[in-house]
């Protein structure tokens, strides 16, 4: 099935500043083209260097006011580098995106304590310590601002061989709703949970799991599952995450907001 053209979405970004973690690829990537059309400066965040630049680039050639930052967002001292080369190049920030995550599976027996650490340190405490350091740069500035972190679907349902991903997600929704009340009214955090989206990442996560053999059946077999029929583009969530990041959604704090084709009803 033909998913609806989304191309006549406009939102106004023009004079906003932004952050997006994992902006070299996927949904980060969408994100972070989606704010730099709509007007926005982006800082984008990732530890994949080639493809940040690559994005980066494409970008600033279109005359968008882009910075890219390589690092890995696990060291608890990177947030506060990105954050101060940001307000260098473009001012007070007043958008935080989290999306940078990983999704590798283990069978629940086999997961070690690295592994375990691995996807948390990543997938939630890199989000809370750059929310922490949104936090204290946005009340520095006295912006108001907005956090919109990328959860998934796997927070609310689980699924087999992803316990560290799906309590990290869990952790994320929940990191969610607890700044909504304690940074408010200054601060507007929101989350998306995504089902599956057809990213690079999500790609190599299903070939991964069966060595490359049967991606494609595996992926037919989950599309039957989903009511819409069909995985999300990144564009897709990269439209919500703009909604939650805009002015439109100025009454919407500390919301998950489910973009899943239907499948956790299903
Ligand atoms: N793809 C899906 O089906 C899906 C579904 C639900 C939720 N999500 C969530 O959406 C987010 C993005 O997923 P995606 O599919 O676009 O992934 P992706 O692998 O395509 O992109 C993730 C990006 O994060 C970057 N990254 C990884 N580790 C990093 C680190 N330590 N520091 C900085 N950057 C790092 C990668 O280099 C990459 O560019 C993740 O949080 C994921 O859990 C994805």
């Amino acid at each position: 099935m033909t998913p609806n053209p989304v191309s006549d979405v406009h939102f106004n970004f023009s004079g906003r500043s932004a952050i997006v973690t994992g902006a070299a690829a996927g949904i980060g990537k969408a994100i972070a083209i989606r704010l730099a059309h709509a007007g926005a400066s982006v800082c984008l965040v990732d530890i994949d260097h080639d493809k940040l630049n690559t994005v980066a680039q494409s970008l600033g050639d279109q005359n968008h006011q882009v910075l890219s930052i390589y690092g890995d967002l696990r060291n608890w001292d990177f947030a506060d580098q990105v954050f101060e080369r940001a307000y260098d190049a473009f001012g007070p920030i007043d958008t935080l995106v989290n999306c940078a995550g990983i999704f590798p599976a283990s069978p629940f027996a086999e997961i070690t304590a690295d592994f375990w650490d691995k996807i948390h340190d990543l997938n939630l405490k890199a989000a809370m310590r750059m929310s922490q350091v949104a936090c204290a740069h946005m009340n520095e500035h006295n912006i108001s601002g907005t956090i919109v972190n990328i959860a998934s679907i796997n927070a609310f349902r689980g699924k087999a061989r992803h316990a560290a991903y799906s309590a990290s997600k869990a952790g994320l929704v929940s990191l969610t709703r607890t700044l909504a009340l304690e940074l408010a009214p200054s601060i507007r955090v929101n989350a998306i949970a995504p089902g599956p989206v057809d990213t690079e990442g999500a790609v190599a996560a299903a070939a991964e799991k069966t060595e490359g053999r049967e991606a494609e059946r595996i992926k037919e077999n989950y599309i039957e599952k989903i009511p819409l029929q069909r995985f999300a583009s990144p564009d897709e969530i990269a439209i919500a995450a703009m909604f939650l990041a805009s002015q439109s959604a100025n009454y919407i704090t500390g919301t998950t907001l489910v973009a899943d084709g239907g499948l956790t009803l299903s």
